[in-house]
């Protein structure tokens, strides 16, 4: 790590925000984003004035974890986008052209379409396992508490074999919205790992999934689930570039645990709706779901 601390640029002096209010802030949901022609900017969000959120310490506390994630996660592969520097709570990164793999993914079509998706997907599994290949817990990650905090409750079979699996890392931002391509490398790189734990590989790659199928969700979106993807073709990539094969009573279980969790943030998120998008969001959430939970009992691994 320390090699690649000594490649990011100087802090510019505590507390000198010029260079930031030359930038236009987008505000997101839990960030501001910014770019500029060779550099994107990210400050984590509470307030509605970024300059303010620079000097939050809570967002500097986040900005500070998710840079030294990512370092650790850089350092494992080379396709998780680098942070330049950490500046307060903003975390500094070399912009990546795009297109974002989502959108990507979303407007290929026919058969040149179907090889960009398929290369682009095997890339992403090769950089998961590349991701869990860590075999010691130097950023001392918390061990995920399957027992405890999942969205369903594992059956005896299903614990015993989280209590036997070697853990690996688990990502919680792993998920297909957090892909970028660069055209200057020609290649795609990983960013936003939000939450490290120590976990079980089935885990990421059953949440991974589950993100591909529900590309289409949400208001705009489709009412079926997205498809375009050989979920074989995606484990096996996995599995060769991994070195070890996954548990596929384990990935049966955390596909259905993903569901379940997903349904619950989408429950949770209706309630909060306003009352014409609450009534026309609970049967297009019903029949998501269905066609989710119908997809996971013909996918027994
Ligand atoms: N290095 C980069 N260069 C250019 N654009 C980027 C870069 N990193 C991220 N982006 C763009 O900015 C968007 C937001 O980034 P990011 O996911 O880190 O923020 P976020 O607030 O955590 O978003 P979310 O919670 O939706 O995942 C990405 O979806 C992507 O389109
Ligand atoms: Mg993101």
């Amino acid at each position: 790590m320390n090699g690649q601390n000594a490649a990011c640029e100087q802090v510019p002096p505590a507390g000198s925000a010029g260079w930031l209010a030359e930038l236009a802030f987008t505000p997101r949901k839990e960030s501001w984003v910014a770019s500029s022609a060779d550099r994107f900017y990210k400050i984590f969000r509470r307030s509605d004035d970024p300059l303010r959120d620079w000097l939050d310490p809570a967002c500097m506390e986040k900005a500070g974890r998710e840079y030294v994630d990512t370092l650790l996660l850089r350092g494992l592969s080379e396709h998780v986008c680098t942070p330049l520097r950490l500046d307060h709570a903003c975390v500094v990164y070399p912009r990546l052209s795009g297109p974002d793999l989502r959108p990507m993914l979303q407007q290929q079509h026919g058969a040149g379409g179907a090889r960009h998706r398929a290369h682009a997907l095997r890339k992403a599994m090769v950089v998961l396992a590349q991701l869990h290949r860590a075999r010691t817990n130097p950023a001392g990650y918390p061990v995920k508490d399957y027992l405890h905090d999942g969205y369903l409750v594992p059956d005896a079979e299903v614990a015993r074999r989280i209590g036997e699996r070697e853990r690996t890392l688990f990502i919680g931002g792993f998920e297909v919205r957090n892909f970028r391509y660069d055209e200057e490398r020609g290649d795609w790189f990983f960013f936003d790992p939000q939450h490290v734990y120590l976990g079980m590989p089935e885990d990421d790659v059953a949440r991974f999934v589950i993100s591909l199928l529900m590309i289409n969700w949400g208001q705009g979106g489709g009412v079926t689930l997205w498809q375009g993807f050989d979920v074989e073709n995606l484990l096996a990539a996995y599995e060769d570039a991994a070195g070890f094969l996954l548990d596929g009573t384990l990935l049966t279980y955390f596909l259905r645990e993903t569901i379940a969790m997903r349904r619950h943030f989408a429950e949770k998120a209706l309630c909060n709706m306003a009352g014409a998008r609450r009534v026309i969001g609970r049967p297009y959430l019903a029949s998501y779901f269905m066609q989710l939970n119908h997809w996971a009992a013909n996918h027994e691994f």
